[in-house]
């Protein structure tokens, strides 16, 4: 069988400036507000897709192995094999990497992402079940949106004419804590500050020496709400569930409260979007007048074409657990594979509508039409709150355009007759509500 293509010291070398660095300087596991504004003004996410498009014109289809010493890197280039990566998760492609490892267990070490066989079956399981998995609307869907819509409301009223992404995510922090944790944990921000304060320190993956007191104390905390078992919440459910020991719940939550985050950044971009795409904000209100919050199609699809747009988990890693075979050649074992979403998500040399606010696809039965669009993964492995998320996040959007004219400070960082940016900071975003009457 035939060897990989093997990129030359050089082009590892721009991979690494371009891509590779890029990335984990915005930060992986939180991001770094400074480094995410600095990328949007230098265009980094636009010059890394560009870097892969390259890698592609000159070695084909890939898997591209590169050149680092001490470590065999794969890149993949081509969308086939990406849907083969993803469709043989946990083997011989892991989702367990040691930068994963490293980095969550900082804060949550046995969580299904980074368990082995046979615990990690056990504990996707539990996460499938609690999360429901492939269910467009969760059991407890009025219940969340209850909540969504009494924080909501004390946003907007104190927010005034004009909403910050700090407020908003305020705001979604403690819709959080009521939806994972029940109302018990509403006011509860030492929680969240201790997790943030982990997920820096996870960040520097094994370079930080780990804070285990800290996680001893946000894990004990924790258990704690989670022993409470509230009734309309993810504990409750949690609660009622037959368990096994293997199932860990207190390290399967911190994913929870933590992976929510970059649901508010694309809720937040969403919102931004729509400020300046008039067509796509009238459809949004008439949707939102006819439909209920639990159950709105096109708002959805706004938030998952945000998440194409600007991918909040832009680095998929595997790692193979044997050799395994591609019609290019043989990838040998303990090779680290990544898939560089923005690089399928943005590839203006084969979609027309690469750089535009496009919903629509998101409504057809296949988006993509099998090209891979991944913000949350895919095949064994993909987010099992892919369905459940998005509801949340549509819920809150229409809170917040019920009865609003939504502008944006600085309208033209997202002209809709241009590309829509690269990358697109959350923070310095600033959303003007004006009452439609
Ligand atoms: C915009 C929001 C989110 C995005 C884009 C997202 C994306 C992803 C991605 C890409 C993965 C796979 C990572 C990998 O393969 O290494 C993943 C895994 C996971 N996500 Fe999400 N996620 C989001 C929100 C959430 C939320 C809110 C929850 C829970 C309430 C959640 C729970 C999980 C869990 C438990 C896993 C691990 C799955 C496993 O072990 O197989 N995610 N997510």
């Amino acid at each position: 069988m035939a060897e990989l293509p093997r990129a030359s010291a050089w082009d590892t070398i721009t991979l690494l400036t371009d891509v590779i660095i890029p990335t984990l300087g915005k930060g992986v596991i939180i991001r770094r507000p400074r480094m995410v504004g600095l990328a949007e003004r230098l265009g980094l996410d636009s010059r890394a897709v560009r870097r892969m498009q390259a890698l592609r014109k000159k070695y084909g289809k890939g898997p591209l192995i590169t050149a680092l010493p001490g470590r065999r890197q794969a890149v993949l280039l081509a969308p086939d094999h990406v849907e083969q990566v993803l469709a043989g998760a946990p083997e011989p492609f892991s989702p367990r990497t040691q930068e994963k490892a490293s980095a969550l267990s900082h804060f949550e070490p046995k969580n299904s992402l980074i368990s082995k066989l046979p615990e990690r079956t056990v504990r996707r399981a539990f996460n499938e079940s609690v999360l429901e998995f492939r269910c467009p609307t969760h059991s407890l869907a009025d219940r969340f949106c209850e909540v969504v819509a009494e924080e909501t409301k004390i946003l907007l009223a104190k927010c005034g004419a004009e909403l910050s992404y700090d407020d908003f995510f305020h705001t979604w922090s403690r819709l959080v804590r009521r939806i994972v944790l029940g109302d018990g944990a509403a006011e509860d921000h030492e929680l969240t500050d201790m997790l943030a304060k982990l997920r820096r320190a996870g960040n520097w993956g094994f370079l930080h020496p780990g804070r285990p007191k800290l996680r001893d104390k946000f894990l004990a905390r924790l258990s704690e709400h989670l022993d409470r078992a509230e009734d309309g919440s993810l504990a409750g459910i949690i609660g009622k569930m037959p368990k096994s020991p293997e199932m860990e719940p207190t390290h399967q939550v911190p994913q929870y409260l933590f992976a929510f985050d970059p649901g508010g950044m694309a809720t937040f971009r969403a919102l931004a979007v729509l400020a300046t795409h008039e067509q796509e904000a009238a459809r949004a209100r008439t949707e939102i007048s006819e439909r209920p919050a639990k159950d709105l199609p096109f708002l959805r699809a706004c938030i998952l074409d945000s998440l194409r747009l600007w991918p909040t988990t832009p680095a998929i890693l595997r790692e193979t657990t044997q050799d395994v075979e591609f019609d290019t050649g043989v990838m040998p074992k303990d090779t680290h594979v990544l898939i560089f979403a923005p690089y399928f998500h943005r590839d203006d040399e084969n979609l027309s509508y690469a750089h535009r606010f496009n919903p629509d696809i998101w409504l057809s039965e296949k988006p993509g039409g099998g090209w891979p669009l991944v913000p949350f993964s895919g095949g064994p492995a993909a987010c099992p709150a892919r369905d459940f998320v998005p509801m949340i996040r549509s819920a809150m959007m229409a809170d917040i355009l019920k009865g609003h004219r939504l502008g944006l400070k600085n309208p033209e960082r997202l002209d809709p007759s241009k590309d829509m940016p690269g990358t697109l900071d959350n923070y310095s975003l600033k959303l003007t509500l004006e009452i439609d009457r």
